[in-house]
C-alpha cells in the first residue's frame, strides 16, 4: 500500500477512535504515538519515498501526527477530569482549618525586646543553661560562701567540672556576659535572652523556670547616665512614650553602684492601683556599672575601661503588659489563654 493510502487510513481510524477511560488512551498512545508506533514506522518509511513526494507526503503525516496528538491531549483532559469529579462530594462545605500554631507570648516579648536592642547597635549572643560555678559566680565576684549566692537558690547539677565542681542551672544570664567578655575584646554592646532556673517554691509569682535579657556594654568612658538613658529609651519603646522610669539603688556583687529599674505602673498610669500594689511603680530589673573585680576576672583593664550591665525578667514583663497575675497560667499549655496573644 503506498505511503499516502496508509496515512489515508491511519487518519480515518484516529478520527473515529474513541478512548474512554485511562486504559483506552494508552492503547491509543502505545499504538499511534509511541517510539514504535504507528506513526515512527510512518516517518521511516518516508525516509524511501522520491525527492518530489518527499514534501506532500511530509506535510500529510506532520497534519496526521497533529491529528493524533490533539485528540490525544484532549481526551486525556476529558477523562482525568471526569476521573477527579467526585459525585458524592459537597464542595460547598468549608475546608479543614489545620491549626499551625503561633509564638508563645514569652517568645513574643524575647523577639520585642531584643529588637529594640538591635536597633540601637546591640548584638545578641548566647550562652548554655548548664553553667559551671566560675561563669555563674566566682566571675562575678560571688565566691564560695559568698551571702550573696544565697540571693539565688540553686540547682546543681549530678555532673562535676574539671575543678571538681558541680554544673549547675543559670540562676541568671549575667554569666554569658562573663563568656562574651572571656572571647571578646571591648567594645562591646549584647544583649543576651534565654532561660534561668531557680530552686523557688512554685506560687502565682515565682516559678523554678523563668526568662531573662541580659545587657552589657564595655567601652571607655562609659557612664551612669548612658545606662540609664538607654534603659529609658528601650522601656519608652516597649511600654509607650509617657513611660516613667526610676532607679533606686540595690546590691548586685557584680555591680558598683547597682540599681533596681522601676517603670511607671502601665495600667494606672502611676495614680497606684491593684497590680502595683498602689505604687505606682512595677519592677522589672536591675542593672549597675561592672563592678572592676569582674573586669579582673576577665581580663579586662579596670583603668581604661568602664561598662554597664542589666538584667530583666521577660515573665514579669509580659505579664504587666498583658495584666496577667499568675506566672503559672503561662506554662500550662492552656490554649484557651495562649490563644489570645
Ligand atoms: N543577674 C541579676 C539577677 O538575676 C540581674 C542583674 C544583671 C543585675 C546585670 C545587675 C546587672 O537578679
Amino acid at each position: 500500500m503506498s505511503l499516502l493510502l496508509q496515512i489515508d487510513e491511519i487518519e480515518k481510524e484516529i478520527s473515529t477512535s474513541l478512548p474512554e477511560n485511562p486504559d483506552d488512551l494508552e492503547n491509543f498512545r502505545l499504538k499511534f504515538l509511541s517510539r514504535n508506533g504507528l506513526l515512527s514506522q510512518l516517518f521511516e518509511e518516508l525516509k524511501t519515498v522520491s525527492k518530489e513526494e518527499k514534501p506532500i507526503v511530509g506535510k500529510k503525516l506532520n497534519n496526521l501526527k497533529k491529528l493524533a496528538e490533539e485528540k490525544y491531549n484532549s481526551t486525556k483532559d476529558k477523562i482525568e477530569g471526569s476521573f477527579s469529579v467526585r459525585p458524592n462530594v459537597d464542595y460547598t462545605l468549608p475546608g479543614r482549618f489545620i491549626d499551625i500554631g503561633h509564638e508563645h507570648i514569652i517568645s513574643q516579648t524575647l523577639e520585642e525586646f531584643v529588637r529594640i536592642f538591635r536597633e540601637i547597635g546591640f548584638k545578641v549572643t548566647e550562652g548554655p543553661e548548664a553553667e559551671d560555678e566560675f561563669h555563674n559566680f566566682d566571675a562575678l565576684n560571688t565566691p564560695e560562701h559568698h551571702p550573696a549566692r544565697d540571693m539565688q537558690d540553686t540547682f546543681y547539677l549530678d555532673v562535676k567540672d574539671k575543678s571538681g565542681k558541680k554544673y549547675l542551672l543559670r540562676t541568671h544570664t549575667s554569666p554569658v556576659q562573663i563568656r562574651t567578655m572571656l572571647s571578646e575584646k571591648p567594645p562591646l554592646r549584647i544583649v543576651c535572652p534565654g532561660k534561668v532556673f531557680r530552686n523557688e517554691a512554685v506560687t502565682p509569682k515565682n516559678y523554678f523556670m523563668f526568662h531573662q535579657v541580659e545587657g552589657l556594654c564595655v567601652d571607655r568612658d562609659v557612664t551612669m547616665s548612658d545606662l540609664q538613658s538607654v534603659l529609658t529609651y528601650f522601656l519608652k519603646k516597649f511600654y509607650g512614650r509617657d513611660t516613667k522610669t526610676r532607679f533606686i539603688p540595690s546590691y548586685f556583687p557584680f555591680t558598683e553602684p547597682s540599681a533596681q529599674v522601676d517603670v511607671s505602673c502601665f495600667l494606672c498610669k502611676g495614680k497606684g492601683c491593684k497590680t502595683c500594689k498602689n505604687s505606682g511603680w512595677l519592677e522589672i530589673g536591675g542593672c549597675g556599672m561592672v563592678d572592676p573585680a569582674v573586669f579582673e576576672a576577665v581580663g579586662y583593664d579596670p583603668e581604661i575601661y568602664t561598662g554597664y550591665a542589666f538584667g530583666m525578667g521577660i515573665e514579669r514583663i509580659a505579664m504587666m503588659k498583658y495584666g496577667i497575675n499568675d506566672i503559672r497560667i503561662l506554662y500550662n499549655n492552656d490554649v484557651r489563654f495562649l490563644n489570645q496573644f
